[in-house]
C-alpha cells in the first residue's frame, strides 16, 4: 500500500518536471521494460496462479517469477491447484496483508465478483493474466492474454482444410477444465469455423481438466466405445500427449490412423510434432511476465492502460515445429 502512495506522488512529480522542463524528460519513465522495471522495484505484488495442471502453468509460473526477480518486485506467489475457493481465498489474504496490486488467472470465467468489489474497496488495482473473467469490466484494470477464440478457430482451419477431400470426419474433443475461459472461447473459436459442416461429427466431448493423465483416461474411453475415431481436438498439448498414450496402448498410430490438433506449443507437444504424432499445434504463449508488470508498473504510476492486452502467438505444423524446437524456451 505504501509504494502506491509513493508511487503516485512520482508520477505527479514526472508530470511537473515534464511540463516546467517543457518536454525535456530524459530521467523520466519512457514506457519500456527497463525503465518499467525501475518503476516497480519494490512493489508488493500478489500473484494467485490455478495450479500446475500442465507444461504451459509451468512456464507461466516460471515466467513470472523470473520477471519478478527481473523486476525487483516483491511477489506473493500461490497456487490454488485448480481449486476456485482456494483461489478466492488467497485473494483475499493479498487484500488484507495490503499488497499493491493484485494479479491472478482465474481458475474458471465466473464467481469472482464479490472478492473483486472487495479489492476495488480496498483501493488495490487488479490485473488479469492469462484467462478472463465474466465480471464487470471496470473490477480490474486490464486483461493479458491470449485471443483463446481465435485460437479455436485456428485450430478448425487447420482440420477443415486437413480433411478436405474426406466425406465424413468422426472427432472427439478433449475439453479443458469445464467453466474455464480456455475450455469456453476454444470450442466457440471450433464452432464458428465448424459448427456448420455437418461432415464434421462429434462422437464425444468430454473434459480432461487440462492434465496429460485426463487427456489419457478420458481418451482410453472413447476408444472402446467408438472403433471410428478420425480426429483428436484437444484443447491443450498435454491432453493431447496423454491422448497419444491412449491410442498407442489400442494399437493404433497417432497422427496417421487418427489425426490430432492441440493448442499451446509447449516443447514436449512439439517434440510430439516433430515426430508426426500430433499433427497441428496452436500456439498459447505462457510468457506473461514481462506484460504483466510493465502493466503494474503504468498502473502503479497513475497511467492508463489498455483494457484488453492480447499475446501475439503463431501456429505449428511439422516442418515449422522442427525448425523452431531448436530455439523453444518452454
Ligand atoms: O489458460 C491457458 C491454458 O491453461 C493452457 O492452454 C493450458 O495448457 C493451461 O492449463
Amino acid at each position: 500500500m505504501k509504494f502506491r502512495k509513493s508511487a503516485a506522488l512520482l508520477a505527479a512529480a514526472f508530470t511537473v518536471a515534464g511540463l516546467t522542463a517543457c518536454g525535456s524528460d530524459s530521467d523520466a519513465p519512457s514506457g519500456d521494460s527497463a525503465s518499467s522495471s525501475t518503476g516497480i522495484k519494490g512493489a508488493v505484488i500478489g500473484f494467485a496462479q490455478v495450479g500446475s495442471e500442465s507444461g504451459w502453468r509451468s512456464a507461466n509460473t516460471d515466467s513470472i517469477k523470473a520477471a519478478a526477480a527481473k523486476y525487483g518486485v516483491d511477489l506473493k506467489f500461490t497456487s490454488a491447484e485448480g481449486d476456485q475457493t482456494k483461489q478466492i481465498a488467497s485473494i483475499k489474504t493479498f487484500i488484507t496483508q495490503g499488497v499493491d496490486v493484485i494479479a491472478f488467472s482465474p481458475v474458471v470465467e465466473t464467481g469472482y465478483d464479490a472478492v473483486l468489489q472487495e479489492a476495488k474497496a480496498a483501493g488495490i488495482p487488479v490485473i488479469l493474466t492469462d484467462r478472463a473473467v465474466d465480471a464487470d469490466p471496470s473490477l480490474y484494470k486490464t486483461f493479458i492474454g491470449s485471443d483463446f477464440i481465435k485460437e479455436g478457430e485456428k485450430a478448425a482451419t487447420w482440420a477443415k482444410t486437413e480433411f478436405a477431400d474426406d466425406a465424413a470426419v468422426n472427432m472427439v474433443v478433449l475439453e479443458g477444465t469445464t467453466g474455464s475461459a480456455p475450455a469456453n472461447d476454444r470450442k466457440t473459436g471450433w464452432d464458428n469455423v465448424l459448427g456448420k459442416e455437418t461432415k464434421f461429427k462429434t462422437l464425444a466431448s468430454q473434459t480432461g481438466e487440462f492434465t496429460r493423465d485426463g487427456g489419457k483416461k478420458v481418451m482410453e474411453g472413447f476408444l472402446a466405445k467408438y472403433p471410428n475415431i478420425n480426429l483428436v481436438y484437444a484443447h491443450n498439448d498435454d491432453m493431447g500427449l496423454g491422448a497419444i498414450e491412449a491410442i498407442e496402448a489400442a494399437g493404433k498410430v497417432p497422427g496417421k490412423d487418427i489425426k490430432i490438433v492441440t493448442i499451446d506449443a509447449v516443447k514436449a507437444g512439439m517434440e510430439a510434432l516433430a515426430a508426426g504424432k500430433i499433427n497441428y499445434i496452436v500456439e498459447c504463449s505462457p510468457l506473461l511476465g514481462d506484460q504483466l508488470f510493465d502493466a503494474a508498473s503504468s498502473v502503479l504510476a497513475g497511467k492508463d492502460i489498455p483494457a484488453r492486452i492480447i499475446t501475439e502467438e503463431g501456429e505449428f505444423n511439422q516442418a515449422q515445429a522442427k525448425a523452431a524446437l531448436p530455439d523453444r524456451k518452454y
